[in-house]
Parts: structure tokens; C-alpha cells; sequence
């Protein structure tokens, strides 16, 4: 069953020169998780944030850390990032390298579940782990970089995931990262998302638009 919106501000598009006070900005400013995106140059090309951040941000917000793995290999960082302050870790399918085995060690950690599905990787290679998932990342740009625009073929791939989400019964997110923004969010929720990242979205206007930015998209997204 779809659930209520929730809004995920990407800090990919935060000032770094400050993070600690664009995280606990944005927390104020209504938002619901904190999403933070791991990239390591070789998965995509683009080089971000590792474990010793997230132990940095963990004080200043007490919002759920929504941990965005575009790394490969991605296992051997799993338990870093739990330690760190993670409470969801998502990975994408083909940089485990062994999705199940991924998915096993973040939960064995009493952290929460991700795949992240890129626009070209199809939603049947979660056919085999539904059991072991709590969210499902539908990427509506290809990974990477923050401030691309929203690919229109996401649209039927989250309507799909959606029948299955219900289908399986399971209380599973299904969250859509990139370009989402005020035209956008009403077509990702009606077609069955129910959590919005929202980087460029959230950020632009500096500290003092943080409030204005995420209850535009959240009225925005709850007028679909
Ligand atoms: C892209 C990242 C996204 C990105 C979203 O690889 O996973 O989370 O920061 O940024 P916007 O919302 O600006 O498209
Ligand atoms: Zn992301």
C-alpha cells in the first residue's frame, strides 16, 4: 500500500563547506529522511561522501540517514556505513557484487534494505529478494550527479513496482531519486511512489528556502 509522502533532501546539493548546519537546516525544515549519496568514482563518475562524514552529520539530525551506495564493490563498505549512523542502506544490484549476499549483510546489521534500480536495469531483479527488502530506489536519472533532468520512462516502472509492492504484501518504500521537483513529484506519486528525494528541489534558495522548498513539494505532491 502506498504510504504517506515523504520527503528525502538529497545532500549532494548542500553546501559541503557546511553540512553539518545544511543537515540540521533542512531536518528543521520539515524534512522526513536525510538522503545521503556514496559515490566512488568508478561505479559512477562521481566522487562524494564516505563513512567518516555520516559519523560527522549523525549528531545533527535525528532523522532517518537514508545511505545511497554507488560504490563497487559495495560489501566491503556495508558495515562501515551501519556503524557510521545509517538506517537505511541502499545498493544497486549490479555493484554487490552479489545482490542477495548485499542485502543479507544489511540486514544482519539491523539496518534497513535498499535496491536502487537504474533507468536501464529492470524491476525483475528483484524477482528473488523481495523478502529481504525494505526499500526499492527507482532512479529517474542515471547515477551520478545531482541537478539532471527526470527521465519519463521512470514513470511506468514505478507503476509496476508498485503492483508488485502491493502484490508482496510487504510495507516496502518505493522512492524516486532524481529530478524530482515541483512538475515532477505529482507524476512519480501518482504512479505509486511515496518517497520523493529531492535534491536541487530542497536546496536552491540557501537555509532560508528550506521550509518554503520542501512544503511546496510535499503540497505539490499531495495534489496528484
Ligand atoms: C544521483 C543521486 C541523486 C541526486 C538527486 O546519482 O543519487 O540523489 O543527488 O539530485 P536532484 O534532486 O538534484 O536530481
Ligand atoms: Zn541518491
Amino acid at each position: 500500500m502506498q504510504q504517506s509522502i515523504r520527503i528525502a533532501p538529497s545532500i549532494l546539493a548542500a553546501d559541503f563547506a557546511k553540512l553539518g548546519a545544511e543537515v540540521r537546516a533542512v531536518s528543521e525544515a520539515g524534512a522526513d529522511y536525510i538522503h545521503i549519496d556514496v559515490m566512488d568514482g568508478h561505479y559512477v563518475p562521481n566522487l562524494t561522501i564516505g563513512p567518516a562524514v555520516v559519523v560527522a552529520l549523525r549528531p545533527h539530525s535525528p532523522l532517518t540517514f537514508d545511505v545511497h551506495l554507488m560504490i563497487a564493490p559495495a560489501d566491503p563498505f556495508i558495515a562501515a556505513f551501519a556503524k557510521a549512523g545509517a538506517d537505511i542502506i541502499t545498493v544497486h544490484p549490479e555493484s554487490g557484487p552479489h545482490l542477495h549476499r548485499s542485502l543479507q549483510e544489511i540486514k544482519s546489521l539491523g539496518k534497513k534494505a535498499g535496491v536502487a534500480l537504474n533507468p536501464a536495469t529492470p524491476i525483475d531483479v528483484l524477482d528473488h529478494v523481495w523478502e529481504g527488502i525494505d526499500l526499492v530506489t527507482v532512479m529517474s536519472v542515471n547515477p551520478g550527479f545531482g541537478g539532471q533532468s527526470f527521465i519519463p520512462g521512470a514513470l511506468p516502472k514505478i507503476a509496476a513496482l508498485r503492483a508488485r509492492i502491493d502484490a508482496s504484501g510487504r510495507q516496502i518504500d518505493l522512492e524516486v531519486d532524481g529530478g524530482v521537483n515541483n512538475e515532477t513529484a505529482p507524476q512519480v506519486i501518482a504512479a505509486g511512489a511515496d518517497v520523493l528525494v529531492a535534491g536541487s528541489a530542497t536546496f536552491s534558495g540557501g537555509p532560508e528556502a528550506y521550509a518554503r522548498n520542501i512544503r511546496t513539494l510535499r503540497g505539490a505532491a499531495a495534489g496528484a
